[in-house]
């Protein structure tokens, strides 16, 4: 891995062995990009890659050079309105009124490792040979700005880690309208895009679509990053498939509102942006103040999209997420929201407990409802002290009393908002994100916080710090279940109105940032509503999170597939939970409940004690099984073999393959049974051909090329007579788990 820098021709060369970018000041003294992708051997000159034709009618940027132009050239970080006419990287507002700037290298620094970004989450490294980090300056002297670029290359990954700065040194107020975290400028439009779209209840479903001359994007202006799109795009070839052809993943370390954009323009190149959304978005930058702005990670891949997840699945996972969970396996859990929702006391929990104990669960997590006054949503968040009606010894003996058990004890919170029934909004009405003179709209009977304001997440910090201090909590599900409307801050001016999106997020941050400081082996779990802000930036402080509210297998097959895009394993929260499910009445069997949930963190999301003792035996095996394999589900390689989305949906298939390739688990659903199908076959993937492997331990041996190129049978299938309608025959809803183990 190394970044070099060529004098003569004053290109960047970053590559590590997988990919190459390259960087060139162009001869106006801005930024040009002259390529990204896979590797290319270093050289002495890239020059012959700067394609500039002239084209009637195009503005210039020099005098008789009717080939340099902006509109032509591909670019690094453009601005806006001067010869390109494309969505610009940026946008700085002077007081003049004009947008206008002009941004000149001024120089460079390469040094080993990679900087923190002050109160953003971030990628890391542990050791400076992990990566090597690129800082482009820039200035533009009529408003004495300066603008760096920052550009990590990893040794490992075929990844880069990007973010700009924006730093005033003039005299004068600037204001920055737009500030994306990147661009690139690819030089065709063979690509069809992928992102992650969905709602309540069906978050992140793939979604694809070839690019066209315009602009495409996905966005949220929602205050967090949403359940509707998620900050993550991949460009894709046409032939690319899970296992081969080449695919640019672009992913946002960022939980608030982001855009993700493509602009194709009518010489075919793809513009891609990435950053904080600029609707509704100016930030003030006043003499010495600088902006930091989030990080975006891109990531190669010639080998598929298999091949894009596995990389941002190692990188978020060991360089992203971070602290004493980092990598350790995941507690079973059981969480008693679906179990009681708001209507339990103390012997209720405690019977839960011991249930979950027998069954061999490893922590009991209560769920919302055990503060201030709340018997359902219309009150009390905010008052995190416990309600004495219902836990009248409070958690700190409950907590205590689950510990006893041998069990680890989890707390619900929704720190972030307040009803105002409740004693936090009595006392500050005004810490409410509202607009003056207008009407608030409601949410769940909810209201945000301000989280802009220094003192609102102090006060938070203060009710939470007590109580974990007081109580052995081992866990926190950091809830939120409402979105930002009539965005406004008492506490700041009028000019400063639209960064209160952008200031939130950074105190939610902050929050975390305190917590996790003061408490650092709690593991956190991040949640919206389910999977409503399950983003890059949530990881950096909560390992994990609640993927989805839907609990259902077969949902879950296409969300946890969706999520697997970009998020590790390890971080995707996944409970079995009782039948009729709770969020589409569906009745699955316990066993493809739990081979779904296997892909996860694993735990439960019902009322132990209402199952029968036949499906308790099965819950002991299902926890045990996943405790002998939950390292190697948690930090396999994760690969996606058949689609939910393909087709008719009806087949999904799975595997997690130990690094070593000595062991895998592979899974295969069916949603309905078909009479008389095609013959049902397991295709696996990622094991060694030349070696021999036993299938659920089985006596007999396969190669592994045989496992990949012929595959295993799935299932027994029913031959019209009952009589042979036993065992792991295929019907509706059918799950099959496959240990797969060299020999
Ligand atoms: C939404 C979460 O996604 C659920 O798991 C649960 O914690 C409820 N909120 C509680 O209000």
């Amino acid at each position: 891995m190394a970044i070099t820098f060529n004098e003569r021709t004053k290109e960047f060369h970053l590559f590590n062995n997988e990919i190459s970018y390259i960087i060139n000041i162009l001869k106006n003294n801005q930024l040009g990009n002259l390529y990204f992708g896979k590797k290319l051997n270093e050289r002495d000159s890239f020059e012959h890659f700067l394609q500039t034709e002239a084209r009637a009618l195009t503005s210039c940027v020099f005098e008789k050079d009717g080939a340099f132009s902006l509109d032509i050239i591909k670019q690094e970080y453009p601005s806006y309105g001067t010869s390109d006419y494309r969505n610009p990287a940026y946008q700085v507002k002077q007081v003049n009124g004009s947008s206008i700037t002009n941004f000149e290298y001024k120089d460079h620094s390469i040094y080993k490792g990679k900087n923190k970004l002050q109160g953003l989450p971030a990628t890391y490294v542990e050791a400076e040979d992990e990566g090597t980090t690129l800082e482009i300056h820039l200035e533009d002297g009529v408003i004495n700005t300066e603008l760096v670029l920052y550009y990590t290359i990893f040794e490992k990954y075929a990844a880069i880690a990007r973010s700009a700065r924006f730093i005033n040194k003039g005299k004068e107020k600037i204001q920055l309208t737009t500030a994306m975290s990147m661009s690139l400028d690819l030089p065709d439009d063979d690509y069809e895009m992928i992102h992650l779209a969905g709602a309540w209840s069906r978050e992140r479903h793939v979604k694809n679509r070839k690019l066209e001359t315009g602009i495409q994007s996905v966005y949220s202006a929602r205050g967090a990053s949403s359940a509707n799109h998620n900050p993550f795009i991949a460009l894709k070839r046409p032939n690319t498939d899970e296992f081969k052809g080449e695919v640019i993943g672009f992913s946002l370390v960022y939980s608030g509102n982001f855009l993700a954009q493509v602009e194709v323009d009518y010489l075919a190149t793809s513009r891609v942006t990435l950053g904080i959304n600029p609707s509704g978005f100016t930030w003030n930058l006043e003499e010495n103040e600088e902006f930091q702005t989030p990080e975006a990670v891109m990531v190669y891949s010639d080998n598929g999209l298999n091949k894009m997840s596995q990389v941002y699945h190692e990188l978020y996972r060991t360089r992203l997420a971070r602290g004493y969970w980092r990598d350790k396996v995941r507690p079973v859990l059981v969480n008693n929201w679906e179990a009681t929702y708001f209507d339990f006391d103390e012997d209720k929990i405690l019977a839960i407990a011991k249930a979950a104990k027998e069954i061999g669960i490893e922590m009991f997590v209560l769920d919302d409802g055990w503060f201030g006054k709340r018997n359902d949503d219309t009150t009390s968040l905010g008052d995190w002290f416990v309600d004495k009606r219902k836990l009248p010894n409070g958690i700190t003996s409950l907590a205590k009393k689950i510990e006893e058990l041998d069990l680890k004890f989890g707390l619900w919170f929704e720190p972030e908002m307040v009803n105002k029934i409740s004693e936090l909004y009595e006392n500050h009405p005004d810490w409410v994100i509202s607009t003056p003179n207008r009407k608030d709209s409601h949410g769940r009977n909810q209201f945000v916080l301000d989280f802009s304001r220094k003192e609102v997440v102090d006060y938070i910090y203060v009710m939470m710090e007590k109580i974990l201090l007081d109580a052995p909590i081992s866990y926190i599900k950091w809830d939120m279940n409402r979105n930002i409307t009539e965005a406004f801050s008492s506490a700041l001016s009028a000019d400063k109105q639209e960064e209160i999106m952008h200031r939130y997020i950074l105190g939610v941050y902050d929050l975390y940032e305190r917590l996790t400081s003061k408490f650092p082996e709690v593991l956190f779990e991040s949640c919206a509503s389910g999977g409503g802000r399950f983003d890059p930036g949530m990881l950096y402080y909560a390992p994990q999170a609640w993927t989805s509210d839907d609990t259902d297998a077969v949902e879950r097959l296409k969300i946890q597939y969706g999520t697997s895009f970009v998020y590790p394993i390890s971080s995707i929260g996944s409970h079995v939970s009782a039948v009729p499910n709770h969020q589409v009445l569906r009745e699955t069997g316990i066993d493809m409940r739990a081979d779904v949930a296997y892909f996860g963190t694993f735990g439960y999301e019902l009322d132990l004690n209402k199952l029968s003792d036949e499906e308790k035996e099965i819950v002991k095996k299902q926890v045990t099984f996943f405790k002998e394999n939950r390292e190697l589900i948690q930090k396999g390689e994760f690969y996606r073999i058949v689609s939910p989305f393909e087709n008719d949906g009806n087949v999904t298939a799975w595997a997690v393959v130990s690094k070593d390739k000595k062991e895998a688990i592979a899974a295969y659903y069916k949603v309905l049974n078909e009479p008389n199908p095609k013959r049902l076959t397991l295709k696996l993937t990622g094991l060694e051909s030349n070696t021999k492997y036993s299938v659920n331990g089985s006596d007999d041996y396969y190669w592994g090329d045989e496992l990949m190129n012929f595959g295993i049978p799935v299932g027994k299938l029913f031959t019209g007579s009952l009589d042979d309608a036993h065992g792991k025959i295929v019907k509706d809803f059918y799950s099959n788990i496959f240990k797969i183990k060299a020999i």
